[in-house]
């Protein structure tokens, strides 16, 4: 694939308005030292670029982006968006939040307009075309980044008016709505749009999670993801009329709930999101996060932001051990990103993220561990050079994820307050990751036939078009995996009726006739035919065979001898049916079994304990091996005698990693 940039950007949040010119200075030389070669500028400055609503000051922006221009910097220009001045507030109290109490906020806070309003549309477009008008035809811009970290509801009076207008957009009816809400519950008919109000505290929410009528929410949900995204593609359309053609991106948050991110990918030139693990967060779950910010437009992404230390907002901000921040960018690369960012670069003085660790720490001075590590990651990069940019991930396997889904099935009242999304998909891409069987997330709507084995955990919504587009799938020879809690809404939320799993039913050969929901204390055993027992809780569905076989059955309980695994062969492809959640040895029992049969290979031909991703280019594969467990392991016996690329010493046999060590192997594909 081409590369967005012509070298990997190695730098991060910079906000020099915050300190004096002899700091610049300074910083310059020391991020020279560290060899940071890009800065993302003017995240949070509406209020000192725009002092007043006449009066546009780029003095000092100006300064800042002579600097970086001077010194050869790629910056990141940020469009000031994401933080409301508090002369606009003021006079404008309307482009404030009203949030799920239907409270109006005042000044304060970030992320704080309301995405509807029309005086904050179009001051944010004015601000955005001015930048760009001023700063576009530099070339040291190297990419936009709009605002900042989307997010967030509004449930103001302008968001009202606008979701009756989203939504007689969709429906054209009342009756249609109606119908698609099924308003005939709990008497909720309604006869005019303008009887209708968004879903808080005030109306249909039960609490900040859970709605009395999901199709209403989960409507609100598509529209408030849109509201966002049309403020960004509104700020990106005046951009481009005045820059043809620097990437525009805007920071994403992996897993994120409140955005649609794959609608969000299709606006966006390349994906950029922020990593920010705790101390507790399994590194595969920091992969699973990595795939799908590449999923979202199957291609390389930025890394546009992670701490080289510690945070300061979650509730124990440990520091990153010695080693950890190295490895933990290997592991974004290895994953497919294109560039290294921090925040930030030089640590705030004042505000609530005084403590959050940045490349220059309070002290001032280069002679800081965080700043030696950071260095030393700046010389490898350096040394790496272009060779991995644009690079791709290869998979066989794809594991599904859809945001609609995951607003149906947390918002759905029963069976079991546990089930969670991510937590779901989680335990299926463990079970890749810990092999080392590369994974792509993907899309309800992607191209299933990449994929020898497609995984569709919790797939509760089963929009229109699933059915067909997974029976030809299987039919065609691809095998899928599915679980308890699917194919059993439409996308309004309504039940598919005819008994679960609904559009599935055919396909995965079972009816479930009910579901247990199993309280954390209470477990059953999944039977498997050689006499395997293991545990397997959460919800157990109670299913009749309905063509497919039983893999393994219950063990305990009024239902001991149901099926509680099945596979069903379909055309040429094969079905597998997990009706309740099972521990890992359950599932990597049954997984096993079906990435052997599917030929699903390894990234290396040989088990180990250490993560192995590879990247491939025109020329070459990459191999990232990195060590993120406590002991020390061989370097797989695959690799003695090549070369590492970072410290280009020859691999010996038996040679071991300790935790965060990390070693790069390049593989010449021979033409
Ligand atoms: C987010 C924001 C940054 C900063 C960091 C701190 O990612 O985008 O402005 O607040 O969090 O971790
Ligand atoms: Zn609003």
């Amino acid at each position: 694939m081409e590369p967005t940039f012509q070298r990997i950007l190695y730098g991060g949040d910079y906000n020099p308005n915050q300190w004096s010119r002899e700091i610049w200075t300074e910083d310059m030389r020391m991020f020279q030292d560290a060899r940071i070669n890009s800065a993302t500028i003017n995240v949070f400055s509406w209020a000192k670029i725009q002092p007043s609503e006449e009066t546009y000051d780029f003095s000092e922006l100006d300064d800042i982006v002579d600097m970086l221009s001077r010194e050869n910097y790629d910056i990141v220009l940020a469009t000031s968006t994401a933080a409301l001045p508090a002369w606009m507030v003021k006079r404008y109290p309307e482009v404030a939040r009203t949030d799920y109490e239907g409270v109006r906020h005042k000044f304060g806070g970030r992320h704080n307009a309301c995405p509807n309003s029309p005086v904050f549309q179009k001051f944010a477009r004015n601000l955005a075309g001015k930048l760009a008008e001023r700063y576009g035809s530099n070339k040291h811009v190297a990419c936009w980044h709009i605002s900042n970290e989307y997010g967030g509801e509004c449930y103001c009076e302008h968001c009202t008016s606008a979701f009756r207008v989203w939504l007689r957009k969709k429906y054209k009816t009342i009756e249609a709505l109606n119908k698609a809400w099924n308003m005939e519950f709990w008497g909720h008919l309604v006869y005019d749009w303008d009887e209708i109000v968004l879903p808080n505290a005030l109306s249909d929410g039960i609490g900040y999670n859970k709605t009395a009528f999901a199709g209403l929410s989960i409507d609100y949900c598509r529209f408030n993801s849109d509201s966002l995204l049309a403020n960004f593609t509104m700020e990106r359309d005046a951009i481009r009329e005045f820059d043809k053609d620097t990437p525009i991106t805007t920071n994403l948050m992996g897993t994120y709930k409140a955005l649609d991110y794959f609608k969000w990918a299709k606006e966006m030139d390349i994906v950029s999101w922020d990593n920010y693990p705790s101390y507790n967060t399994p590194w595969s779950s920091t992969a699973m996060r990595h795939d799908l910010m590449r999923g979202l437009k199957g291609a390389p992404f930025m890394l546009m932001e992670q701490t080289p230390s510690q945070q300061n907002w979650q509730r124990y901000n440990s520091l990153k051990r010695p080693g950890q921040m190295r490895a933990q960018s290997y592991q974004t690369v290895a994953h497919g990103a294109d560039t290294i960012q921090f925040f930030q670069l030089r640590r705030s003085v004042g505000g609530c993220e005084k403590f959050h660790g940045a490349v220059i720490a309070h002290a001032g001075i280069e002679d800081t561990r965080v700043f030696r590590e950071v260095k030393q990651l700046g010389q490898e990069l350096e040394k790496l050079g272009t060779m991995t940019l644009g690079s791709e991930n290869k998979a066989e396997v794809g594991i599904v994820f859809d945001w609609d889904n995951y607003w149906a099935l947390e918002y759905t009242s029963g069976p079991s307050e546990d089930i969670t999304y991510v937590n779901t998909i989680h335990q299926y891409y463990k079970y890749f990751y810990e092999k080392n069987i590369a994974v792509d997330m993907v899309p309800v709507d992607a191209d299933f036939s990449n994929y020898k084995v497609i995984v569709a955990p919790v797939l509760y919504m089963v929009k229109q078009g699933m059915k067909e587009a997974l029976e030809k799938y299987v039919a065609d020879g691809g095998v899928l995996v599915t679980t308890y809690m699917s194919g059993i809404v439409d996308e309004s939320d309504n039940v598919h009726l005819g008994g679960y799993p609904g559009p599935l039913r055919k396909l995965a050969g079972v009816w479930v006739e009910e579901i247990d929901a199993l309280a954390p204390e209470q477990k059953n055993k999944a039977v498997f035919a050689d006499g395997t027992k293991t545990e397997c809780g959460l919800v157990c569905d109670l299913m009749h065979l309905e063509g497919a076989e039983c893999i393994a059955k219950y063990g305990a309980d009024f239902y001991a001898g149901m099926p509680a695994v099945t596979k069903n062969t379909f055309g040429n492809g094969a079905v597998y049916y997990i009706g309740t959640r099972l521990d890992t040895e359950g599932l990597n029992k049954i997984m096993n079994s079906i990435v052997e049969k599917a030929l699903v290979a390894p990234v290396i031909d040989e088990p180990t304990e250490l993560e192995v991703v590879v990247r491939t280019s025109k020329d070459a594969e990459f191999y990232f091996i990195m060590n993120f467990k406590d002991g020390e392991y061989p370097v797989p016996a695959c690799f003695t005698g090549e070369t590492d690329v970072l410290s280009e010493k020859k691999i010996e046999s038996g040679e071991t990693m300790k935790k965060y060590e990390v070693r790069i192997v390049r593989r010449a594909i021979s033409k």
